[in-house]
């Protein structure tokens, strides 16, 4: 990869629905993510395996699963597509639905070989499954029910059945920066114990969660810092803003000066998370794409593509359009 390449994780379809009240049709939610394959987009989150009495949003992501499955989702780019799975029974839900398609996707040892260039074929969808952690107690407790350290024993389980069925895992840290119930006093030190420990488990990539869009600059510098003493690659990290104090492309400014180069985007902005109260959604897609071309960083996504689906989908969800660049780009 060129050190101007930027991958971009589109989390609409999940972290940007799942906090809607009204319940939002199957047939939306494919056309979303059926719109987005086509923008040059490389990762797309598609739904949870969460509890559907917690999140009751989530509750077909199973039909979801099972369609990009069965259908050949065209896409610009290779596709992976993630699933949240939080416990095993989430992660045997899914499970459940790829036996049925053994054939059907990429395994992580087949997306790899392809990425470097050792295997050819037809091209595939490769699907990855996403624990979430929180940086303190409080969060934990209520977003998983339990505490940081059951947590990580359940997370232990469920990544080991990941890798066993070849499945890519990412894992979540939430309020890295700052959290609903325990405002600025999150460990920094912590949250890279909590990394380390998932990626001993054999996490693939952690995401960095301010969940309430509290982060600031120096914190986003100061957290960066310390998991890089902590031994913790640059390549191993996503960043994954929610913009609720609009300080999200600054901080995208300063993660990218440190070095990484994988950040989560919701299109249109859309997004909340129900165990933060007044979370607004992830930074947009349309003004990170905007942001960092105009960085010289290549993401590989056609802006007035993305910027259309924006304008779609938020109408489609009766939710303000929040995303500046794309109201300017449809506009100019
Ligand atoms: P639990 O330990 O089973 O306990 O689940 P529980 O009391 O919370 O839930 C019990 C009920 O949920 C039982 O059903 C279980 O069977 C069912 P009942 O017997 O009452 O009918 N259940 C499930 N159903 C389907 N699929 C499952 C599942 N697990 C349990 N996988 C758990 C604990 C955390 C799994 C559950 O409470 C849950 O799913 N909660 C929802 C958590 C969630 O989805 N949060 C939002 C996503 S995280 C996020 O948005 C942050 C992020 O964007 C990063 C950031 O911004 O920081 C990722
Ligand atoms: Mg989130």
């Amino acid at each position: 990869r060129f050190d101007n390449h930027v991958k971009l994780v589109e989390v609409g379809a999940r972290d940007g629905l799942q906090n809607e009240k009204k319940s939002i049709p199957l047939a939306t939610k494919i056309d979303l993510i059926e719109r987005l394959a086509k923008t040059g987009l490389s990762s797309i989150e598609a739904g949870a395996f969460v509890s559907p009495k917690w999140v009751p949003q989530m509750n077909k992501s199973g039909e979801i699963l099972e369609h990009i499955l069965k259908h050949d989702v065209p896409a610009r780019s290779p596709l992976t597509f993630s699933f949240l799975a939080p416990n095993l029974k989430g992660l045997e839900s899914a499970n459940a639905i790829l036996s049925r398609y053994p054939t059907a996707f990429e395994t992580e040892t087949q997306r790899l070989a392809r990425a470097s260039g050792t295997a050819d074929g037809p091209r595939k969808p490769a699907l990855e499954i996403a624990v979430f952690a929180a940086a303190t107690k409080s969060f934990s407790q209520k977003n998983l029910n339990c505490s940081i350290a059951t947590s990580l024993e359940r997370f232990g389980e469920v990544i080991k059945a990941a890798k066993d069925a070849d499945l890519r895992v990412r894992a979540y840290i939430s309020v890295v920066l700052g959290c609903p119930f325990e405002g600025y006093d999150v460990n920094p030190h912590r949250v890279a114990e909590i990394a380390t420990d998932l990626l001993e488990m054999g996490a693939d990539e952690i995401a960095l969660g301010d969940t309430t869009g509290m982060g600031t600059a120096p914190r986003t510098k100061d957290l960066l810092n310390c998991l890089r003493k902590a031994g913790i690659r640059n390549e191993d990290i996503a960043m994954h803003f929610h913009d609720t104090y609009g300080q999200a492309l600054v901080n995208t400014a300063v993660a990218l000066e440190h070095g990484i180069r994988t950040f989560d985007s919701s299109v249109g902005g859309l997004g909340g998370c129900p165990y933060s109260p007044g979370a607004s959604g992830n930074v947009a897609t349309e003004d990170m794409v905007y942001f960092l071309e105009s960085l010289g960083m290549d993401t590989g996504v056609d802006l007035d593509a993305v910027a259309d689906i924006g304008a779609w989908i938020t109408n489609e969800v009766g939710k303000p359009h929040d995303s500046s660049v794309g109201k300017a780009v449809l506009a100019a």
